[in-house]
């Protein structure tokens, strides 16, 4: 048997169901259950019945997952797998910013990690960053790590929104994805309508017909008349565009890769399910505290 077959057979014979991130290789997309972007696969962890989620992401997506669902097993093929982004704002970060604005809600991006997420009011992810701020009853919102995402949320709120750290990013959409590399693919394809994500810059944003979450860059695709679209994200999501959608073409940018989203592959994924290994686990307060600002989200968003 070859590893895919082998990995659907445990999948089988185990009460497990494998959730994927839009930005995984295709091989881990082919073989997942349910794919989807950060808030859906909250959603989906919580609302499955499988007793262990094997989760292919990041490891802030895999915390998430445990965190509303502490009494399953998340198996993480590679825990190593981070988000830079996710390191770039620590939980005495917030509370030194909270002492200094003590009148502010503290919004965080789900790109964050557990003990930074216990330290928030509630969580958001590109897809309802701008719902959660327009909830909340505070004027003056801290918000981060990632400014690009702040400024998007920005144009869309009459709230003071504050960032913490000063500059938080993500590499791949801040760096890589550049005004120059779109208008390249709008040279080449005139009429592709151009779908980025709010992780980008604020220059790259201005550049866009609309700017979403994964999640949204496939909603919008499916249901827009234009056959043609230029991605600003990572490249991987593509292959999800292309597969769901085959009579529409998407022209992504090759260099705009995530190296951690790439580290899940099918022989870690199969080696974790085989030997129930690489389990996701955090310190029982962190747990507890994380859980109640990611549930305040699921259910503003719903
Ligand atoms: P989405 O929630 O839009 O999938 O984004 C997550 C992410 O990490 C983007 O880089
Ligand atoms: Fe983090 Fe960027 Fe990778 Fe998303 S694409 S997981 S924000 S490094």
């Amino acid at each position: 048997m070859n590893l895919p077959e082998k990995i659907n057979e445990l999948k089988e014979k185990e009460d497990m169901v494998i959730l994927a991130h839009n930005y995984q290789l295709p091989e881990i997309q082919d073989i997942a259950d349910h794919l989807g972007d950060s808030l859906e696969l909250c959603y989906l962890a919580q609302s499955l019945d499988a007793d262990m989620i094997v989760f292919a992401g990041v490891r802030f997506m895999a915390e998430s997952a445990l965190i509303l669902n502490p009494e399953k097993t998340v198996l993480v093929p590679a825990l190593e797998a981070h988000c830079p982004m996710a390191g770039m704002l620590g939980p005495e970060m917030i509370l030194s910013a909270r002492a200094k604005h003590p009148d502010a809600a503290v919004v965080l991006y789900g790109n964050t990690n557990a003990a930074s997420k216990a330290e928030a009011d509630v969580i958001c992810t590109s897809a309802n960053s701008v719902k959660i701020v327009n909830s909340l009853d505070e004027d003056k919102v801290l918000f981060g790590p990632d400014k690009n995402l702040r400024h998007w949320t920005q144009q869309h709120t009459e709230k003071e929104l504050l960032p913490i750290p000063e500059i938080g990013y993500c590499y791949v959409h801040n760096s890589l994805i550049t005004p120059e590399s779109i208008n390249a693919l709008r040279v080449e394809h005139p009429n592709a309508e151009v779908l980025v994500h709010p992780e980008c810059l604020p220059e790259v944003q201005d550049m866009a017909d609309a700017i979403m979450s994964t999640n949204g860059m496939l909603k919008r695709a499916r249901n827009s008349s234009s056959t043609e679209f230029i991605i600003g994200t990572e490249k991987e999501m593509c292959y999800r565009l292309e597969k769901e959608l085959p009579d529409k073409s998407f022209y992504g940018i090759e260099s705009a890769v995530c190296a951690d989203m790439k580290k899940t592959n099918l022989e870690n994924l199969y080696r974790a399910m085989h030997d129930c290994s690489n389990k996701m686990e955090l310190p029982a307060d962190v747990l507890e505290r994380a859980k109640a600002p990611l549930q305040r989200m699921l259910d503003l968003s719903k």
